[in-house]
């Protein structure tokens, strides 16, 4: 199984992933998760993104293409993968075809913009489990509140900068899949169980 999860930020598709490479035994390729690792690592190419993922914008296409065409090479995506997070660009999707990756499902996961908003300011992740919260909607347990992280990138000010580059650069993507009949449209608004109940009936 080889498939994309497109959608804005704090749509949830880092949640969902989670449940759904269980489920298909396949590795989650996050390229948020890949940067913030190198930022964290402190790598030439983790200063140079973290000057873009700060104020919320998106990270140049030839930095993100090489990391990526490099991790879909490694043994374990030879099954197949789940990429959240790329392609996030038209020149990005066509690195992808250029380098003959083939693909099985594009879902793209609808969340309105308000929404979104308060999603992003409330989430904060654990460092320790990889398990992502949220305030309001997912309350942490109070034991491991002092360790949890809230990302640099989920204020609202940088949530509203993703959100214009979501609806710029990366839902032209969506009709470039759409044309493949690759794409499977989900409704991303209800509780995380109901959402894995859509995108399990919609792979179905
Ligand atoms: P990235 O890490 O990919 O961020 P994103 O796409 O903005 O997505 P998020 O991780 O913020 O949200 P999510 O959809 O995974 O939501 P989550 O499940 O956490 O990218 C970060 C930055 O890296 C970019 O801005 C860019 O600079 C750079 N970058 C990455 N890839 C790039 C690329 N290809 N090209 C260029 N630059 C790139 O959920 C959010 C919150 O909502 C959580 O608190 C969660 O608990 C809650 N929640 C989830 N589902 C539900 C639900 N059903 N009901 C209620 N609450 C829910």
């Amino acid at each position: 199984m080889r498939m994309i999860f497109i959608g804005p930020p704090g749509a949830g598709k880092g949640t969902q992933a989670a449940r759904l490479v269980e489920r298909f035994a396949i590795p989650h390729i996050s390229t948020g998760d890949m940067f913030r690792a190198a930022v964290k690592a402190g790598t030439p190419m983790g200063k140079e993104a973290d000057r873009y993922m700060k104020a919320g914008q998106l990270v140049p296409d030839e930095v993100v293409i090489g990391m990526v065409k490099e991790r879909i090479a490694e043994p374990d995506c030879s099954e197949g993968f789940m990429l959240d997070g790329f392609p996030r660009t038209v020149p990005q999707a066509e690195a992808l075809d250029a380098a003959g990756v083939g693909l099985d499902v594009v879902l793209v996961l609808e969340v309105d913009d308000e929404l979104i908003v308060s999603r992003i300011v409330g989430r904060r992740s654990d460092p320790e489990t990889g398990e992502i919260y949220h305030l309001q909607f997912n309350p942490p347990p109070a034991e491991i509140m002092s360790r949890l992280v809230h990302r640099k990138d989920d204020t609202e000010e940088a949530c509203r900068t993703r959100l214009g580059a979501y609806h710029d650069q990366t839902s032209p993507i969506i009709p470039f899949y759409e044309a493949r009949g690759l794409v499977k449209r989900v409704n991303g608004v209800g509780s995380p169980d109901e959402v894995t109940a859509r995108i399990t009936a919609a792979l179905a």
